[in-house]
């Protein structure tokens, strides 16, 4: 056995270099997604003040927001729509003229190699704000399903290259596959938003897509912080009902369920730096309380490290520049 003096764990971290050789987790900008707010209108571009850096942008304002992002070498967007008309069953959400369906044609016609995911769900689409249909004061699960399916039908036939469903829905996963492939859409595949909590941190977001509940919280629906036995079967069932990569939201807090989920299952597994701890980083860092580069660096390899392959994350166009500045130096 080799112990002090003759085994220094110092000695492979004395350079830069050095400890770039024997660095385990490295962050890429391929592993990244970066959301995009698209609402009705046209030239919009507006930032969203508790989340600054981070814009609503009209559809006409698409095509030279997704250049800059591919040009980054950023692979991958996810689209949240606002739209001008909301009601009781989200009508809008899976209209061929709605936001995102016009959205999603705009941004495969100017950047088709940027891979565009789609959210899937209603809240930002129904007059109360949750993310299914009411019955009797409460979201109605199987009542939703449909509507959910017919949304990701319409996303699909607009161009969308990956649906992501983010309602929390029981059975939801399989009736978006089998509409999927009735319609021949069986190459599209389910990022199934699986293990989502009922977070504080998705306060900024709300503001953003303007989908905040009217009454109540999304309690009797997302996930309660308290448990991670529960993530696992929520990710079985999505991965039994036809996922193809799952996700655990939000990320910083829930790092552990994210190392459990790697060490469960094989698929693929997204995590989302959502935009309560975006907002925080950017709060910090513009009252000077904390370096702001070093510190998105030290999250994202966390949220790696604990096992994600794939990072939503609003920071993705900054990380960009960093690295692409990173190039090139030993
Ligand atoms: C829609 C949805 C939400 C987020 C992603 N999809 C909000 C919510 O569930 O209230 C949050 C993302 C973020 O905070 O960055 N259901």
């Amino acid at each position: 056995m080799v112990v002090f003096p003759a085994q220094r764990l110092r000695r492979l971290r004395r350079t830069e270099t050095i400890r770039r050789l024997v660095q385990e987790t490295k962050v890429e900008v391929r592993d990244l997604v970066y959301p995009l707010f698209v609402k009705e209108g046209m030239g919009i571009t507006e930032e969203i003040p508790s989340m600054p850096g981070i814009f609503r942008f009209s559809p006409d304002r698409l095509p030279a927001e997704v250049e800059e992002i591919a040009g980054l070498n950023i692979p991958a967007v996810i689209l949240f729509g606002i739209p001008e008309h909301k009601d009781e069953t989200a009508s809008m959400a899976c209209h061929p003229e709605g936001i995102i369906q016009q959205a999603i044609r705009t941004i495969k016609k100017s950047v088709p190699e940027l891979l565009v995911v789609s959210d899937v769900c209603l809240c930002e689409y129904t007059s109360h704000g949750h993310c299914g249909v009411i019955s009797n004061g409460d979201v109605d699960n199987d009542k939703t399903l449909s509507f959910l399916a017919k949304t990701a039908l319409s996303h699909a036939e607009a161009g969308a290259d990956i649906v992501a469903p983010s309602d929390m829905m029981d059975g939801r996963v399989k009736i978006i596959r089998e509409t999927l492939d009735r319609a021949s859409y069986q190459n599209i595949p389910i990022l199934a938003y699986s293990a989502k909590y009922a977070s504080a941190f998705y306060g900024p977001f709300r503001d953003a897509a303007e989908s905040s509940p009217r009454f109540g919280d999304r309690r009797s629906y997302q996930m309660d912080p308290p448990n991670v036995r529960e993530a696992l079967r929520e990710v079985e069932e999505d991965i039994n009902e036809g996922a193809d990569m799952v996700m655990v939201k939000p990320a910083l807090p829930y790092l552990d369920v994210i190392s459990r989920v790697r060490a469960a299952f094989n698929h693929p597994l997204a995590a989302y730096n959502v935009s309560g701890e975006y907002a925080m980083v950017k709060a910090a860092a513009r009252q000077g309380w904390l370096d702001e580069q070093r510190a998105i660096t030290e999250i994202l390899t966390a949220i790696k490290r604990a096992g994600a392959d794939i990072i939503i994350t609003y920071h993705a166009k900054d990380f960009a520049r960093w690295s692409e500045l990173m190039q090139g130096t030993i």
